[in-house]
């Protein structure tokens, strides 16, 4: 799958069909995890795979009732371990420890979309919770509860920003002039292309992004 595909196309899917997920699949999305870049390459993820009913369903409990996490074939937990980021100090605590793990997410969440399999990263939970019902250890923080399935429904692209919205030129605040509008005009060429291919049943209007 072209790269761009799947930076575009890939959406939180919150409705799964029943069709399991194989081994091979698990595993191209658990290899994934591991090739993302992370502090000095201390690779800190550490990701617990549940597919048992009764476990899915207290993590869906854990993530503030949020119900369709049980109804996943399979939910991915991501933990940071602190201990391998203590060399850090305070920053590798509190920021390189969520860079790491988000990073790796982040492939974890392409390599599924890739194999269409849809995903959705949750982050609203109870730690404690969290870790207690998949026996993690206190050095490990919880990070993400992935759940992940073949999609059921997939939704419309929530509108994003324009990129001179969040985007400024040397200083900040400086917004992009005249000479920039090519650049935009050439991404906006591209998400055409995605869309063409995607078909408008999964990207809105892209002109409008
Ligand atoms: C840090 C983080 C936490 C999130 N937590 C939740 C969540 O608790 N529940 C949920 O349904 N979606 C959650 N999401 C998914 C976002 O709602 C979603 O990515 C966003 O609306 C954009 O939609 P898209 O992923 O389809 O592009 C989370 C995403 C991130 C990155």
């Amino acid at each position: 799958m072209e790269l761009w595909e799947a930076i575009i196309g890939r959406r939180s899917v919150r409705q799964f069909s029943d069709e399991p997920i194989g081994r091979e699949e698990i595993g191209e999305i658990l290899d994934a995890a591991r090739w993302a870049p992370s502090a000095g390459n201390v690779q800190d993820w550490e990701i617990v795979v549940v597919q048992d009913e009764e476990r899915k369903r207290k993590l869906a409990e854990a993530c503030w009732e949020q119900m369709f996490i049980a109804d996943a074939p399979v939910v991915f937990v991501v933990f940071s371990n602190l201990n391998l980021l203590s060399r850090y100090r305070e920053r590798g605590i509190m920021m390189y420890s969520y860079q790491d793990t988000a990073a790796a997410i982040q492939n974890m969440l392409r390599v599924a979309y890739s194999l269409g399999i849809g995903s959705c990263w949750v982050g609203a939970f109870d730690d404690e919770e969290v870790s207690e019902i998949v026996g993690a250890p206190e050095h490990l923080r919880p990070v993400a509860v992935i759940p992940m399935g073949y999609p059921e429904r997939i939704p419309e692209a929530p509108i994003r920003h324009d990129i001179s919205d969040y985007s400024y030129v040397e200083e900040y605040g400086k917004k992009m002039e005249k000479e920039w509008k090519g650049f935009v005009e050439y991404c906006k060429g591209v998400h055409r292309r995605i869309r063409e291919k995607l078909g408008n049943s999964i990207l809105r209007d892209l002109e409008k992004y």
